[in-house]
């Protein structure tokens, strides 16, 4: 059974070596530990017994939005809902926060992640050239509540 759960110090590495398996371009470990410190209540984890199968993180802006900053799960755990699932809790989180708005980035070509988002009732409301450090675009997506 996966819960999902807040991130504790030592599930860090853990964190850190999923982003790597997900992300081309993973963020460094300092990023996601200073991202885990300054909002502990938005970092979450998807575990599976031991096993940290997934992790979903965001801050609150000034603006009243949510900002979804990161989301990945670990491939072999994909397609069981689990990104949908971290998706909903780390809104909620947000929401305990006051938030009315949530945005994220997206690259164009990640039709997989566009699709979990839509779902949930995000739309894109922008594109931004040259977003990402190899040079593809980012579509901007936007739920308002
Ligand atoms: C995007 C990601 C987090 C989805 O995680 P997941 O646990 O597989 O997602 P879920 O099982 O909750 O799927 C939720 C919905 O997303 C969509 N989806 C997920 N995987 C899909 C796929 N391979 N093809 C088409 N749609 C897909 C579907 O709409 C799905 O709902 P359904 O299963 O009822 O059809 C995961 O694919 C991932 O980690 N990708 C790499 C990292 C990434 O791209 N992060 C987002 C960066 S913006």
């Amino acid at each position: 059974m996966v819960i999902i759960k807040y991130a504790e110090l030592k599930d860090m590495p853990h964190v850190c070596k999923a982003e790597q398996e997900c992300f081309k371009y993973p963020y460094p470990p300092q990023v996601l530990l200073m991202l885990k410190l300054l909002y502990p209540e938005l970092f979450l984890i998807a575990a599976e017994g031991d096993e940290i199968v997934g992790y979903a993180c965001g801050v609150m802006r000034s603006n009243g939005c949510g900002h979804i900053v990161s989301i990945c799960v670990r491939p072999k755990y994909r397609r069981r809902g689990i990104g949908k699932a971290l998706m909903i809790e780390l809104e909620n989180r947000l929401k305990d926060l006051g938030a009315r708005c949530f945005v994220l980035e997206v690259r164009v070509s990640n039709t997989v992640a566009q699709k979990l988002y839509i779902d949930l009732g995000y739309r894109i409301v922008k594109r931004i050239e040259n977003y990402y450090p190899d040079g593809e675009d980012a579509y901007i997506m936007r739920k308002d509540l």
